[in-house]
């Protein structure tokens, strides 16, 4: 595992868009498993100006995300496929048919999350994933106690994750109570990992992912049997380690 310190949010972002924008160099048609939330943003708007300024091309590439919301369409200003549009999507060459999400408005749940995990399998599993970290330690949206042999599934969301999100939402009880996710199973499929962790309220997650004991009780603590992980984090979120 490499484990990268930057001075702040800017400096991860940076180093994560590097990070990105070299594996789109060496494999332009890389499979790449992207991740919403705040953590990611900097990093999604450095890859913007790289594309931008000519340095890469998202024409071949494919991705796939790790989440959506329960219930939330993919136009809801609130659901993933929104945020991604936004920050990503609309703004470089990638085509809209390379890219891929849970459908949060699928009639059948169960049949959602099984063409999910065989749409990434017959991918061949991400080259690069990004993940985020939850305060509780969930990835993706694999909450504590999710049993690490998990593919992609219908998650309750605890009451700390919707409390967390909710910031995102104009009240708490606009939050779903449910999202997909890819499982840890599928996360631990892909070739390459980068986590992205920023802040003191991540501080304990992290030191518990990094150097606790591996186990369902704190989901990210996987990541350390993977052979092919990077931790990209802030002083303030290496702050227990
Ligand atoms: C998002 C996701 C979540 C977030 C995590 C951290 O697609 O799967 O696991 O990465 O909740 O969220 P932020 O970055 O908003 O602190």
């Amino acid at each position: 595992m490499k484990i990268y310190k930057e001075l702040d949010y800017d400096a991860v972002s940076k180093r994560a868009a590097a990070l990105v924008a070299a594996q789109i160099k060496e494999k332009n048609d890389s499979i790449l498993g992207l991740a919403t939330g705040s953590s990611p943003v900097g990093m999604y708007k450095e890859l913007v100006d790289m594309y931008n300024a000519g340095e890469i091309s998202f024409k071949n590439i494919r991705t796939v995300n790790l989440d959506e919301y329960a219930g939330l369409a993919d136009d809801d200003v609130n659901s993933y496929h929104y945020f991604m549009n936004q920050h990503l999507f609309s703004k470089v060459d990638i085509d809209p048919a390379n890219t891929h999400l849970p459908n949060g408005i699928a009639a059948d749940p169960e049949a959602e999350c099984a063409s999910y995990e065989d749409l990434i399998q017959s991918l061949g599993g991400a080259d690069l994933q990004i993940l985020g970290l939850g305060e509780n330690g969930h990835i993706g949206f694999n909450e504590p106690g999710t049993p690490f042999t998990e593919v992609t599934h219908l998650v309750d969301l605890t009451e700390s994750t919707i409390r967390a999100n909710s910031r995102l939402f104009e009240k708490i009880e606009d939050v779903p109570r449910q999202a997909y996710s890819m499982g840890i199973k599928t996360i631990m499929s892909a070739k390459r990992i980068l986590l992205i962790v920023t802040g003191t309220a991540k501080a304990d997650a992290l030191a518990k992912v990094l150097t606790g004991p591996v186990t369902e009780t704190v989901p990210g603590s996987v990541l350390q049997t993977h052979p092919d992980v990077t931790v990209i984090c802030d002083e303030a979120a290496a702050s227990q380690l």
